[in-house]
């Protein structure tokens, strides 16, 4: 392409009159570099099978979410860079031109020549073309990236644990940026911002296992969770079955019902009572959390109607916030309900829910023990989890009453073996490193050894000045269970 370009050894003045190209005959040859051609090349191609794929996608003949994220993501940018590409290749070319000696010419655009007219005409049209695709383009791309598939599936190995945990929660049908994002366009921003930071993280492999909740900068649940729920409603009291059966006794489960007193604004009474007061509009309830996982408080402050605060600690100082980690807090939903729909099961009471529907077949001696030992075991993948699961069910059941036993109840076995391996593979991934118990819930007293739940305050350690502590009697939560 160098004969293109004007040679350096005219003569300044014979130069002038050659050298000078006009506006048409630069547009016409500047792009035709390497890299303009290649621009035009990407162009054309990822703008052909883009327009394909976005009429495959709007008229639903493509269903398929992988599909989306080549339409919607890699085509448009392909196509913005091949779009770069040209006027750089043109930029590049007259710079060596003028370097080279040629005269600037400037467009000059007169509408007495019909050529002019119609390249203005085809160059407007050309770009409400463009921008309508384009606007269509940004619009689905937006709708895609705000998808559950798209939060979810994507990113597959990193999400996989909360995905699957959250389809089968009550919240299923709840877009995952309904709770991480909420409405508005600073959250909107900020989740993007940390989106891109999480998709560097999935590329370069620098994420954390298991991913580390609570998630830092989760928006209050007064944006989110309120969107559809009524802080107010009265709930009343709720029954809830434990039912839970020993290795000694498989047939008989215990159960034992506790009666909540959920609460909210009572209509009679118009007080606010029960386990939502704390967060009722008359009352905030404000905590320093002294580690990540908030399972260490600090102090405690309520502020009640009238203005006047409450303030609990725990005597002797330890209470005392190291530094840094001492964040204060105000009490929302999440603070209780911390797993509302990354809800991971309980070994044991899953194990206990298949005896009772007897799943696990509760007449196989030992079965319930050897169940445990069978989903405690750690698998190095969710394949060989697979694989193995049922098969060392069986023999352990085999090493209990003999290799006879076993062929006898081989059906039993490979059913009860079959709703172990569905238990694992919706609780453990060793390539996250979750597994049972890696995230626990606060709503209850069931983890609090480890510090979660309701006892992280409700302790009778943390007082006020006055000596007055937060209760601990079993009646303030739930009927007095048997
Ligand atoms: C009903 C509200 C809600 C919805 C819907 C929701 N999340 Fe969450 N998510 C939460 C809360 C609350 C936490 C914090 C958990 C904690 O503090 O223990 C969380 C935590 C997480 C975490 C951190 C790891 C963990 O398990 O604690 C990830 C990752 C996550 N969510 C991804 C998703 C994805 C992906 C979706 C959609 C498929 C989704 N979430 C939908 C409320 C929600
Ligand atoms: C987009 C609406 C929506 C948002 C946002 C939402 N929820 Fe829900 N939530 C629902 C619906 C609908 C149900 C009822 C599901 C059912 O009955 O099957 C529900 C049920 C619940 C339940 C009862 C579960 C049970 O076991 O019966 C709790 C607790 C709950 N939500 C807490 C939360 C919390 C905490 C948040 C915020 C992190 C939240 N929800 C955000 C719609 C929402
Ligand atoms: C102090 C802890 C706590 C706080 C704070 C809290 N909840 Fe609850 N909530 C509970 C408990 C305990 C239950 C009983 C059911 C259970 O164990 O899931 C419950 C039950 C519910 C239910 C189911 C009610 C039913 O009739 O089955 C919904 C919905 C709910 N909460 C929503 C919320 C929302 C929304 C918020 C925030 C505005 C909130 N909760 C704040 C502890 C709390
Ligand atoms: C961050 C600290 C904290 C946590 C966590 C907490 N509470 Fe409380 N709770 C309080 C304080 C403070 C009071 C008020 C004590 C008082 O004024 O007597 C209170 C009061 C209550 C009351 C009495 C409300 C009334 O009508 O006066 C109930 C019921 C209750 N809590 C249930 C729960 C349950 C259930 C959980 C766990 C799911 C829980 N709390 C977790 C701090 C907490
Ligand atoms: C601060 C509130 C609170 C207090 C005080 C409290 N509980 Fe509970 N308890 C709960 C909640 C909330 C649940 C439901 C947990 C769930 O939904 O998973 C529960 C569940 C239970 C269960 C059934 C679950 C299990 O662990 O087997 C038993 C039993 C129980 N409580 C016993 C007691 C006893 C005994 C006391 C008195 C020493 C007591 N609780 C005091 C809030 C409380």
């Amino acid at each position: 392409m160098a004969e293109n370009v004007p040679q350096e050894n005219n003569t300044a003045e014979e130069g002038e009159a050659e050298l000078r190209l006009t506006w048409q005959e630069q547009l016409g040859i500047s792009w035709k570099t390497p890299i303009g051609l290649f621009g035009v090349g990407l162009t054309t191609v990822c703008f052909t099978l883009l327009i394909l794929g976005l009429f495959g996608h709007m008229t639903g003949l493509i269903e398929n979410h992988y599909a989306a994220i080549v339409t919607f993501l890699i085509f448009p940018a392909g196509m913005l860079f091949g779009l770069i590409l040209i006027p750089v290749s043109f930029y590049v070319r007259r710079k060596r031109w003028f370097r080279n000696s040629l005269s600037k010419v400037f467009l000059v655009i007169d509408f007495s020549k019909k050529i002019h007219r119609r390249a203005v005409i085809l160059f407007l049209v050309l770009s409400v073309i463009n921008l309508t695709i384009f606007a269509l383009v940004v619009y689905e791309a937006y709708h895609f990236t705000e998808s559950d598939f798209f939060c979810g599936a994507v990113c597959h190995t990193v999400m996989d644990p909360e995905y699957t945990a959250y389809q089968r929660s009550p919240h299923a049908k709840v877009g995952c940026v309904q709770c991480h994002i909420g409405s508005g366009a600073e959250w909107y921003v900020k989740a993007k911002l940390s989106g891109l930071r999480q998709v560097k993280a999935v590329i370069d492999g620098s994420y954390s296992t298991p991913i580390p909740a609570p998630v830092e900068h989760l928006r209050p649940a007064r944006d989110t969770c309120e969107a559809c729920h009524w802080p107010e409603k009265f709930h009343g009291k709720r029954t809830k079955q434990f039912i839970a059966f020993s290795n000694d006794n498989q047939a008989e489960p215990s159960i034992q019902e506790v009666s909540l007193h959920i609460g909210g604004r009572n209509p009679f009474t118009d007080t606010f009572e029960g386990i939502h007061w704390h967060v009722s509009k008359d009352v905030k309830v404000e905590y320093q959390s002294l580690n990540s996982t908030r399972t260490a408080i600090g102090k405690i402050k309520v502020t009640k109607p009238n203005g006047i605060t409450e303030e609990y600690e725990v005597p002797g100082g330890e209470g005392e916030a190291p530094a840094g980690d001492g964040v204060w807090r105000t009490m929302d939903c999440i603070d209780c309900h911390n797993r509302p729909t990354h809800v991971y099961e309980n070994l044991a009471e899953k194990i206990d829910l298949g005896l009772f529907s007897k799943k696990i077949n509760p007449e196989l001696p030992g079965i319930r023990e050897d169940s445990f030992t069978v989903l405690q075991t750690e698998y190095a993948t969710r394949e060989e989890a697979r694989e193995q699961i049922v098969e060392d069910l069986v023999t352990l059941q085999a090493k209990r009453h003999g290799d006879d036993f076993a062929r006898e109840h081989e059906a039993e076995l490979i059913a009860s073996g079959n709703y172990l391996l569905e238990a694992y593979l919706g609780n453990v991934w060793p390539a996250m490193k979750v597994t049972w118990g890696t995230y626990k819930g606060h709503n209850g007293h069931q983890d609090e050894a480890d510090g979660y739940g309701c006892f992280r305050c409700h302790d009778d350690t943390h007082e006020t000045k006055f000596g007055k502590t937060i209760s601990q009697s079993c009646d303030l939560c739930h009927d007095e269970p048997q």
